[in-house]
C-alpha cells in the first residue's frame, strides 16, 4: 500500500522493538527503507531482531540494550545512533509493562514499576530523542496508547493511568514542539495478539468473548498497525500533529446502550423490534 522507498531517509529508534508490536512496526518501517535502532532490557532478544531483519529487508538496523526507566540509558542509545546514522528522525515510544489484577491487592511498588515503564519511560525516550531532533531542525514521535487511556478499564489501573499520561504528553508536546518541526501522535490499538500482551491480558477461556466485544469479530492483524505507524511516521501524514488514531475494530464505542442486540440472529432482532412497533401502535 506505499512507495517502497517510503520511509528512506529516516532513522528511527522504536522502543521495546525486539518483540510483539514493537518488531512488527519495526520491520515494516525497515522495509520501506528505514535505518532503524531497537532497544528492549533483553540484548539477545533485540540483537536477534536486528539481524533478522537486516536479512530480510536489507536496511541497517542497530540493536541495543536499554530499560526506557532510566533517562541515561535512553541517551546513550541516542548518542549511539548518532554515531551510526548521523541523525534521529523518527521514535516509537512502544516498550511498556502491565498485568491484570485487583486493584485493592495491588502494592505501591507494583503501580510505580508499570508508572515507571509506560509513562516515564516515554517520557524519557521522547525527550532525549527529541532533544536530538530539535537540534537537528525536525523529527517524529509516535507513542502507543490504548483506548482505555479515555475510558478507563477494571483490572489494569496502574497502565489506564500511565498510558493517560502518555495521551496528555502527546497532545501537549504537539503544540510546544511544533514550531521546532516536532510532530507528535499516539496510536490507540485494541487486541493485537503478541506473546507479551496476551499472556498477561487475556486469561484461558476469555479469548470467545473478547472477540464478542468488538463489533468486526477479529483481533488486529500486525500489519494492520504498522501500515498506520508507518503513515504516521511518514512524510505524507506531515499535517497530522496531536492526533490519537484509534485501531481497534470499532471495541472501545461497543459500549453503547443497545449494541449487544448485534450479537442476536437478524431474525430475533427484527422480530423483538415489530413486537415493540406493534405494541407501540396500539397505545
Ligand atoms: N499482579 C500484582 N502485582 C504484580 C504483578 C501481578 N501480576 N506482577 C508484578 N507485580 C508487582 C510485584 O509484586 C512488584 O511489587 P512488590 O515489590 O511490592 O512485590 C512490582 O510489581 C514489580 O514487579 P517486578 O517483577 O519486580 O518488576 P519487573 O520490572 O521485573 O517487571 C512487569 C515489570 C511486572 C511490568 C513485567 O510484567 C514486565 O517486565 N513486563 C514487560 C512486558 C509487558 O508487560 N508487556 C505487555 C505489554 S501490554
Amino acid at each position: 500500500m506505499f512507495e517502497k522507498d517510503l520511509l528512506q531517509d529516516q532513522v528511527i529508534v522504536v522502543t521495546g522493538g525486539g518483540s510483539g508490536l514493537g518488531r512488527s512496526m519495526a520491520e515494516r518501517f525497515a522495509s520501506l527503507g528505514a535505518r532503524l535502532v531497537l532497544c528492549s532490557r533483553r540484548l539477545e532478544v533485540v540483537e536477534r531482531a536486528a539481524e533478522e531483519i537486516e536479512a530480510s529487508t536489507g536496511s541497517e538496523v542497530l540493536g541495543l540494550s536499554c530499560d526506557v526507566r532510566e533517562l541515561d540509558q535512553v541517551e546513550g542509545v541516542v548518542t549511539r545512533a548518532v554515531e551510526r546514522f548521523g541523525r534521529v528522525t523518527g521514535l516509537v515510544n512502544n516498550a511498556a509493562g502491565n498485568f491484570l489484577a485487583q486493584t485493592e491487592t495491588l502494592s505501591s511498588n507494583a503501580f510505580k514499576t508499570v508508572v515507571d515503564i509506560v509513562l516515564n519511560g516515554t517520557f524519557h525516550a521522547t525527550l532525549a530523542c527529541g532533544r536530538q531532533m530539535i537540534e537537528q531542525g525536525g523529527g517524529t514521535v509516535l507513542s502507543i496508547a490504548t483506548t482505555y487511556a479515555w475510558t478507563g478499564s477494571a483490572f489494569v489501573v496502574p497502565s489506564a493511568c500511565a498510558k493517560a499520561g502518555v495521551v496528555a504528553m502527546t497532545r501537549s508536546l504537539a503544540v510546544e514542539w511544533a514550531r521546532y518541526g516536532v510532530r507528535c501522535n499516539a496510536i490507540a490499538p485494541g487486541p493485537f495478539p503478541t506473546e507479551g500482551a496476551f499472556s498477561r491480558l487475556m486469561p484461558p477461556g476469555v479469548e470467545e468473548a473478547a472477540l464478542r466485544k468488538i463489533p468486526l469479530r477479529r483481533f488486529g492483524d500486525h500489519e494492520e498497525l504498522a501500515n498506520l505507524a508507518s503513515y504516521l511516521m511518514s512524510p505524507g501524514s506531515g499535517y497530522v500533529n496531536g492526533e490519537i488514531v484509534t485501531i481497534d475494530g470499532g471495541e472501545w464505542l461497543n459500549g453503547g446502550e443497545f449494541n449487544h442486540f448485534t450479537s442476536l440472529p437478524d431474525e430475533q432482532i427484527d422480530g423483538m423490534f415489530e413486537q415493540l412497533r406493534a405494541a407501540t401502535r396500539r397505545r
